[in-house]
């Protein structure tokens, strides 16, 4: 009786246990795809996204051959924009899967005529966050159009940075004759050591006129709001600039060569250009402990396009407002770098390969008047370093590279660092 019993719970087991393996498998082939329709939070907001399209319905999903990886990124309205927008208008919007550019380019541009034709038109507003601190007079004061326009990236308690570029880089009188415009972009910082540096920002920017700062949280993660400040700007107050630059406040920058080097006053103004360290074939880091991580919902696909590094990038001053209006239909990434070559996919823009790849870097190079004489950018320095290797490549203008090039001659060692520089 007793065995009986104990073999008739053995086979009661056996099927339970088939039973919850089954369970188990049910779960999991649902767990695939529910947690995308339900549980993230700006989908909440954004209930559109997975709205519209034939691809996106739950037997797409099943169907193995549609791939999450194909997904290259997705679309959607800004809640901020434009609240009379119909919302017919969301039908456009969805996830775009498709590997190919030239038809992903074709859906994107087909896109900005449909959701953008009201805006070419009309005026460009200064988005969902007011000015706190504007300088809006500040391109037209003296001349017609500026050549130059830098945007800096920048924080309330970075004074001394600020300070350092003024005096050095970002001082106009590197091209006086020319107009060069140098706008350090900030948001906001909160509670009582936020408002302090409020009040010492705002004594700051009266006497140098050179901020601009509008009323968002001033966080890396909205690095890309401070970006589209800055473009925003650009397209506002001063649309006929020649060029502009978006950098950094820890960087060292060589405006000087920039300018009569790289831009060239001498040439009518390019359109449509936009060049930095081109980072190609980038794929997205998974890494939750990463500066840099970008969890899957908000980019799904496994590689970016193109795109300049933050560090520093110039364009001409026709894409600001392309750039900023595309931006208006294109969700945001908290990488700006990365956000940015999407709007210039959008636009059908491929960012052009600067000359060589020694002028704009995103690391450090080592300190070399040479060197320094013939690069664009050079990142992670502190105030005073900027101060010193400034002055010293001042000094040493007229024979930057003699000492590199008797290096040379010498042949003791074929590693001098300016060979180094040639050879990565
Ligand atoms: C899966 O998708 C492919 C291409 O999208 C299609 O050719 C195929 O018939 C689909 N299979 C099923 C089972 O729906
Ligand atoms: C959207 O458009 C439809 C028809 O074109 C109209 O009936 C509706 O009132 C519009 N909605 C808004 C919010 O403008
Ligand atoms: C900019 O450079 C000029 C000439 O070198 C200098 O007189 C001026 O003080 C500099 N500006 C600042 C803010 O340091
Ligand atoms: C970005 O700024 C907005 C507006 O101030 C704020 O609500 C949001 O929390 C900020 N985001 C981050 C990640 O700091």
């Amino acid at each position: 009786m007793q065995w009986r019993r104990r073999h008739c719970c053995a086979h009661t087991a056996k099927l339970l246990y088939l039973l919850s393996l089954l369970g188990i498998l049910f779960f999991l082939v649902h767990q695939v795809w529910l947690p995308r329709l339900t549980g993230m939070p700006w989908w909440r907001g954004h209930p559109v996204v997975y709205g519209g399209g034939e691809a996106h319905s739950t037997k797409a999903k099943w169907n193995t051959s549609v791939q999450h990886s194909q997904w290259k990124f997705v679309i959607i309205p800004q809640p901020t924009f434009k609240a009379d927008t119909n919302s017919s208008s969301h039908e456009k919007q969805g996830v775009y899967q498709t590997q190919q550019h030239t038809s992903l380019e074709n859906t994107m541009a087909a896109n900005t005529s449909q959701s953008d034709e009201g805006d070419l038109s009309g005026t460009i507003t200064h988005g969902p966050f007011p000015y706190i601190i504007n300088e809006p007079d500040k391109c037209t004061e003296n001349r017609a159009a500026p050549f130059l326009v830098l945007l800096i990236a920048t924080e309330a308690r970075q004074v001394e940075a600020r300070n350092a570029i003024r005096q050095t880089w970002g001082n106009e009188s590197v091209a006086p004759a020319l107009g060069f415009i140098r706008l350090f972009l900030l948001g906001k910082k909160d509670g009582e050591l936020g408002l302090l540096q409020q009040r010492m920002l705002e004594a700051e920017s009266r006497r140098h006129h050179d901020i601009i700062q509008q009323d968002f949280l001033d966080s890396y993660k909205n690095l890309t709001i401070k970006t589209l400040m800055g473009m925003n700007w650009v397209a506002m107050h001063c649309p006929h600039t020649s060029y502009v630059m978006k950098t950094d406040s820890d960087m060292f920058v060589n405006t000087e060569y920039l300018i009569f080097k790289l831009l060239r006053p001498e040439l009518k103004p390019r359109r449509n250009y936009f060049t930095g360290n081109n980072m190609r074939g980038y794929a997205p880091n998974r890494n939750k402990n990463s500066k840099w991580y970008m969890p899957q919902e908000l980019y799904p696909g496994d590689k970016y396009p193109t795109f300049c590094s933050g560090t520093g990038y110039v364009f001409s001053g026709d894409l600001t407002r392309k750039i900023y209006q595309a931006s208006l239909s294109i969700r945001h990434l908290h990488l700006e770098d990365v956000y940015v070559g999407i709007c210039l996919v959008k636009l059908g823009i491929e960012p052009t390969p600067p000359p060589n790849e020694f002028l704009f870097n995103h690391w450090r190079v080592a300190y070399s008047s040479c060197k320094y004489s013939h690069l664009i950018t050079s990142h992670g320095f502190h105030p005073n370093e900027l101060l010193k290797y400034w002055h010293h490549l001042q000094s040493n203008k007229p024979n930057a590279c003699i000492n590199a090039f008797k290096e040379r001659a010498g042949g003791a060692h074929s590693h001098s660092s300016w060979d180094r520089l040639l050879v990565p």
